[in-house]
């Protein structure tokens, strides 16, 4: 146990810690930071265009069978299974469900047996999958007593039921992979929870599965997909068709993963094994397995946990690509990443050499293999020896085979790392869809469903993601359990627990300029003059603008008169003006110019903040005034977003109750700047604001007082701020990761006090505790109880003492006085300046509340400050709008 007497060494191990942090994966400030993709827009639910949701009775809803020609999707859920209409799932079809409860007597032994009634002891169903022209084949967990059975299509309806022990894994919740390929069947699960995990063929006979011993193939393997390469096509050796299983198992390798304990594997066994005669009788003779990494070697950060895969087949088999999502091993770490590899890489693992058990690790090896490769498939090399079947091979192949499952050569992803990576985000899911755009180029559109019923949707640029949008799926978080793409309706069916949902893969309407058009990079997408257009509906596509590659060619210029609004805003000298300004995309950069030219250098001297909102001016100097315009900036292109004309009056008489020492100086000056908020009455006798002018902050010492003072509450923020930053990178369960992406760092206060229930949402305007402007992080904070901000209070009544300061080197908490002049009882915000470099406004939400795209709480302070405006100044009335 280490004890701390030396003064310094907590801070120390704070820096330990830090650095360890950094190294780890970079965080909060490191390199990984920067390969972090961020979606260009983010969609809540209620933003969602052109979706079809279905709910039937049940829930649960995992299993999805597409069939595109005939307009079918097949759903297999708790104790049900549905054929919807794929034109439009919502639409209710004749004779589409089937109910298939376990029965009630399988249900009293499944609760006799000790298990949950309220999860277990259901009839989930895990497998559904085309048998033959007329039936379906179908497998359910069956409160822990697993049966399968065939569907009649026509009338979609039960024929005949069997046994589903050895198909269908007991576990609603276990790794289960399978299909079913010309009235064969494959799955991969731990299908008891007392036997070991086993990759099988079902039928026909005869069965085979995974050997047990002497070497155990699998151990405790945790299936996420499988898929059937048709490699005999074509091929120049007369080789078989491939079945290839990927899942995630406990890892005996030596160094350099020995810290790992769990690693991703690629299985594979030939369509056409049989097994052996005498050894291996029935079992694979043609097992083989592989390490899949996925890691940024430079930052030593290991992707080892699969989650999900999509095989995309190539025009020819050995193009295929595999797309593989990948977890850390640490549950509580949220971070995904995509690795993308070449099937041809994977065959080469599988030519390469072989590992061997020796003292319970695995090692290479480098004896000799008998003269037919073992684990090969029937090739006429065989045949050439009268091979004509896995049956007929020597048994010193076969010996051999049984004792080498693994091969010593690991599968680098393409480019060596991973195609995507992601905070913040545990996918669940997986699917890619190939589109030729205009510029004749195939792209690869990958979308990915979360562990809270968002998805991703990106496109593939060479060896890095454009991340187009990413789309609240289902109001309620909730993982994604399924996705399947249908070419012919453009649409992606996403399930989950609570439904199925259909998204058209795009949904172009969305972008309303031409720039938006064509910043998204959509490659589905182009703008035709008028309107941001699907590019397969459209009949001269040579009329369409679209610009994957770099995502900023072939629109107009731009000129002044792009200016969507213009305002006009007055301000006391001594006084805050927020200029709003809020960017629809997450990858804009607002920038600003006073009088036409850039604003240049927002640093705390100036007397501007920035943020992703709009832009404050602190304390209003007469310089400040002058004509601003915001615009997005995004890809080099500069999009005017709004302009404003600041006019700042002259000061008011100073108040007679000056403090005079430096201290209540620097406190006065935090409390001054705090945004002055008026009330909505009407009746105003005492003057609002009574706050100085600033004569006395010329001199010197007070100046030098004020800057020392925030020095120490920035230094202070910064240390707060890290802490919190790595307490929630290490132990959230669930960081915020859509909603809003600011292009500043956050400031975040941890407190304790917060019901769960209350919504508290943030935005800041600009910090800069180490310089940067390019961090990234989520800005708002739906249910995460330690990313719930400071304590202010959204129903402050006007004679109500202030919320008691959050537990940082703040400045002291606003006078009563403020209070009671600023807000009107009504307000559901509070605007609350934490320190001389940042400000946050917060809110208590409703827990219907929208999403901050839909809801700014800079709307409502613009509001505020308008009322002010004119409560106070007896401006002349705002000139919005062109
Ligand atoms: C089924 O759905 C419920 C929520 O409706 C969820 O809590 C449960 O984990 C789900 N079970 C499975 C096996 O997915
Ligand atoms: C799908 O069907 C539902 C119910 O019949 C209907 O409300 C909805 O508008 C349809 N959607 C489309 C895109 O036609
Ligand atoms: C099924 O469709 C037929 C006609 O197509 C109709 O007569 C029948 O009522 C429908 N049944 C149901 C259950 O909707
Ligand atoms: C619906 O199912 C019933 C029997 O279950 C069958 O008689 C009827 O023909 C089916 N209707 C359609 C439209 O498939
Ligand atoms: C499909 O399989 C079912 C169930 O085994 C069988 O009854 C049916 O005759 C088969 N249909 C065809 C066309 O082979
Ligand atoms: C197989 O080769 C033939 C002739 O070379 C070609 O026409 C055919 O498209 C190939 N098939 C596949 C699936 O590659
Ligand atoms: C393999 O097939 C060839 C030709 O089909 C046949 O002549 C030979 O006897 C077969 N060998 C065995 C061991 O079955
Ligand atoms: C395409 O553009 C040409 C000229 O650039 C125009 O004449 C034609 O009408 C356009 N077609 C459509 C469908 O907009
Ligand atoms: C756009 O601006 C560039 C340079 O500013 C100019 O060369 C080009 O002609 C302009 N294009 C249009 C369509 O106005």
């Amino acid at each position: 146990m280490l004890v701390m007497t030396h003064p310094k060494l907590p801070a120390i191990t704070l820096m330990l810690l830090c650095s360890s942090a950094s190294v780890l994966w970079g965080f909060p400030f490191g390199p990984v930071l920067d390969l972090d993709v961020i979606p260009r827009t983010t969609v809540p639910f209620n933003g969602l265009l052109g979706c079809n949701h279905f709910h039937g009775q049940t829930v649960n809803y995992s299993t999805l069978l597409l069939e595109d020609g005939s307009g079918v999707l097949y759903v297999g859920a708790r104790e049900a299974l549905y054929a919807l209409d794929t034109a439009n799932i919502s639409a209710i079809r004749n004779n589409s469900s089937i109910d298939w409860a376990a029965s009630a007597e399988q249900k009293k032994q499944c609760l006799s047996k000790g298990r949950d009634d309220e999860t277990e002891c259901y009839n989930y169903v895990r497998f559904l999958d085309r048998y033959n022209e007329t039936h379906l084949y179908t497998c359910g967990t069956h409160a822990f007593r697993p049966r399968c059975a065939y569907i009649d299509v026509e009338r979609f309806s039960f024929v005949r039921f069997e046994e589903g022990k050895e198909k269908c894994p007991y576990d609603p919740f276990k790794g289960y992979t399978g299909f079913i390929v010309d009235s064969e069947m494959y799955s991969a699960s731990q299908y008891d929870f007392r036997s070991s995990p086993d990759i099988r063929r079902n039928f026909p006979f005869p069965n085979l599965r995974t050997e047990e011993a002497p070497t155990k193939w699998l151990l405790e393997a945790d299936f996420v997909g499988s898929a059937l390469l048709r490699e005999s096509i074509n091929s120049s050796i007369g080789d078989d068709d491939k079945v290839y299983f990927f899942f995630t198992e406990r890892n005996l390798e030596q160094k350099p993963y020995s810290s790992q304990t769990r690693v991703a594997r690629v299985a594979r066994v030939c369509k056409g094994d049989i097994g052996g005669q005498r050894t291996l009788q029935r079992k694979w003779t043609s097992f083989l397995k592989a390490r899949l990494v996925c890691s940024f070697p430079e930052y030593e950060l290991q992707f080892n946990i699969l989650h999900g895969v999509y095989v995309l087949e190539g025009p020819n088999v050995q193009d295929s690509l595999i797309f593989a999502i990948f977890g850390l091993e640490w549950k509580n770490v949220k971070t995904s990443a995509v690795c993308q590899y070449s099937i041809r890489d994977v065959q080469a693992a599988f030519d390469g050499p072989y590992m061997e058990l020796q003292d319970s690790k695995w090692r290479e090896y480098t004896g000799k293999s008998p003269g037919l490769r073992p684990g090969s498939c029937i090739t006429d090399q065989h045949r050439a020896q009268l091979i004509n079947s896995s049956r007929d091979l020597p048994d010193n192949v076969l010996m051999f085979v049984r004792r080498h499952p693994l091969m010593a050569r690991e599968i680098q992803p393409i480019g060596g790392r991973p195609l995507l990576f992601k905070k913040n985000a545990d996918y669940t899911n997986i699917a890619v869809h190939k589109v030729t755009a205009l510029d004749g180029n195939t792209y690869n559109m990958i979308f990915t469903g979360t562990d809270d019923g968002w998805m991703h949707k990106a496109v593939q640029l060479g060896d890095r993601v454009h991340m187009i949008e990413e789309l609240q799926l289902f109001k309620e978080s909730q993982p994604i359990n399924n996705m399947v793409i249908s070419y012919k309706q453009k649409s992606i069916y996403v399930s989950a627990a609570s439904g199925v949902v259909q998204v058209p893969l795009s949904s172009c309407m969305r972008y309303t300029s031409c720039y938006s058009c064509v910043f998204a990079r959509d490659p589905l997408c182009g703008w035709d003059g008028r309107q941001c257009v699907d590019i397969s509906t459209y009949p001269v596509r040579s009329n369409l603008t679209q610009d994957i590659q770099m995502g900023s060619r072939g629109c107009d210029n731009i000129t002044e008169d792009g200016f969507v609004t213009h305002r006009t805003r007055s301000v006391m000298v001594g006084h805050d003006l927020l200029l709003l300004c809020e960017l629809r995309s997450n990858l804009a950069v607002p920038h600003w110019t006073l009088n036409g030219e850039e604003m240049q250098g927002y640093a705390v001297d100036t007397g501007y903040r920035i943020g992703t909102d709009g832009l404050l001016i602190i304390g209003a100097q007469t310089r400040h005034g002058g004509h601003y315009s915001c615009y997005a900036v995004e890809n080099n292109v500069w999009i005017p977003i709004c302009s404003y004309m600041v006019r700042v009056q002259p000061v008011p008489p100073p108040s007679p109750h000056l403090p005079t020492d430096p201290t209540a100086l620097a406190e006065r000056f935090f409390t001054t700047s705090t945004l002055s908020i008026s009330p909505s009455s009407e009746s105003n006798e005492q003057p609002l604001y009574p706050l100085p002018s600033r004569p006395e902050f010329h001199t010197n010492l007070h100046m030098e007082a004020m800057y020392i003072s925030m020095v120490a509450v920035l230094g202070g923020l910064c240390l707060v701020l890290t802490v919190v930053l790595l307490y929630v990178s290490f132990c959230a369960h669930s960081a915020p990761s859509h909603r809003k992406y600011t292009q500043q760092e956050l400031s975040i206060t941890p407190t304790t006090e917060r019901k769960q229930s209350s919504h508290v949402e943030l935005k800041t305007i600009s910090s800069h505790c180490n310089g940067r402007t390019d961090g990234l992080y989520a800005a708002a904070s739906t249910d995460e109880e330690f990313l719930q901000i400071i304590s202010g209070d959204g129903q402050v009544s006007p004679n109500k003492e202030p919320p008691p300061a959050p537990p940082l080197p703040m400045p002291p908490p606003l006078p009563a006085t403020e209070y009671a002049n600023g807000l009107s009882a009504s307000l559901p915000t509070v605007l609350r300046k934490i320190n001389g470099n940042s400000y946050m406004l917060l809110s208590q939400m409703d827990s219907d509340m929208t999403s901050p795209l839909y809801h700014s709480f800079t709307e409502e302070l613009n509001r505020i400050l308008e009322k002010r405006k004119h409560t106070q100044l007896d401006m002349q009335p705002d000139e919005s709008s062109v």
